[in-house]
């Protein structure tokens, strides 16, 4: 297993600094989706919690995001962990993180899914956090653990966020994560908005890949109009469930390997990452032994609000 894969698998996540953008599209960037998000908040379309979707909303944009996602370092390293003609899902999203965000409990989402997430701004302290090695942990793929877990809330991060690894950065940095990974936003002394954005992508060797046809159309149609007006043939191929389809045939025939977002459930993980599937194990464990009153709590009000 070369480097970038092997630490991918091991921790769930990768950090690269290849150059993307140069300062002037980094710039631009910024301030579109600040314009954007604006305009959005003022004709009440998002809330300032909520992510704003950005295809197909600006022609620059569209362009800077085919630029980002174009980039052979990128394509390269999404080959290893997705597959060739892996899709990506039609929602992209920026999510602003404001100084006074209350965070995103830990969390973990499809097997599979591997997200590739983009510094817009300096992330000196980090929002998205996660426990290293945690998305080896379970080998079932409709399980997922982590939000049933006692600490799997928003009003606990304060706590645990020094149990878990902020994916710092610079501004046009960038992370690969597995979602399966134990992930969630931590809250801090931020003094300003950071920004990132996220694209979501999954392998055309998913086992539930017919299913994903509908899933990508759902996620199209989301978009409402703004899908059919994205600047770039290039995101509108990678988005489209007609052209994952037609990669699902072209999958079949060939015989190309599992990627590695499909080899992360095994039950022989601790011994192929004994490091980090250990390490991630003891700090779970501690977590759910300092807050398993919390757990009690909960059951104990969900009762009380059934019969009293
Ligand atoms: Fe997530």
């Amino acid at each position: 297993m070369k480097y970038l894969e092997k630490k991918l698998f091991d921790k769930g996540f990768a950090k690269g600094s290849f150059v993307i953008l140069s300062p002037e599209d980094l710039e631009e960037l910024r301030t579109i989706l600040k314009i954007m998000r604006q305009e959005e908040m003022e004709s009440n379309l998002i809330t300032a919690q909520e992510s704003l979707y950005v295809l197909g909303k600006n022609k620059r944009l569209d362009q800077i995001i085919e630029k980002i996602l174009l980039n052979g370092e990128i394509k390269k390293t999404l080959e290893k962990t997705s597959g060739k003609n892996y899709a990506l899902h039609a929602d992209c999203a920026a999510r602003f993180s404001d100084p006074d965000d209350k965070g995103l409990y830990i969390h973990q989402d499809a097997v599979g899914e591997t997200t590739f997430s983009f510094l817009v701004t300096d992330q000196k302290e980090g929002t998205t956090a996660c426990i290293p090695g945690s998305h080896l942990l379970i080998p079932f793929k409709n399980v997922r653990i982590a939000e049933f877990l006692s600490f799997a809330s928003s009003r606990l991060l304060r706590f645990t966020k020094f149990f878990l690894s902020p994916l710092k950065g610079l501004a046009g940095e960038y992370y690969f994560f597995f979602n399966r990974l134990f992930h969630g936003r931590i809250t801090g002394n931020k003094k300003n908005t950071q920004i990132s954005l996220f694209f979501n992508f999954y392998p055309v060797a998913l086992p539930e890949n017919k299913e994903m046809v509908e899933v990508l159309k759902q996620k199209t149609l989301k978009l409402k109009d703004n899908y059919q007006n994205i600047n770039s043939n290039y995101l509108k191929n990678l988005t489209s469930h007609e052209i994952y389809k037609k990669n699902i045939d072209i999958f079949n025939k060939s015989d190309e390997r599992t990627p590695i977002s499909l080899n992360l459930l095994s039950f022989f993980n601790f011994i192929k990452s004994p490091i980090f599937y250990f390490s991630a194990l003891i700090k779970i464990l501690i977590l759910e032994l300092i807050f398993w009153p919390i757990y009690v709590l909960r059951i104990v009000t969900k009762l009380k609000k059934k019969f009293i």
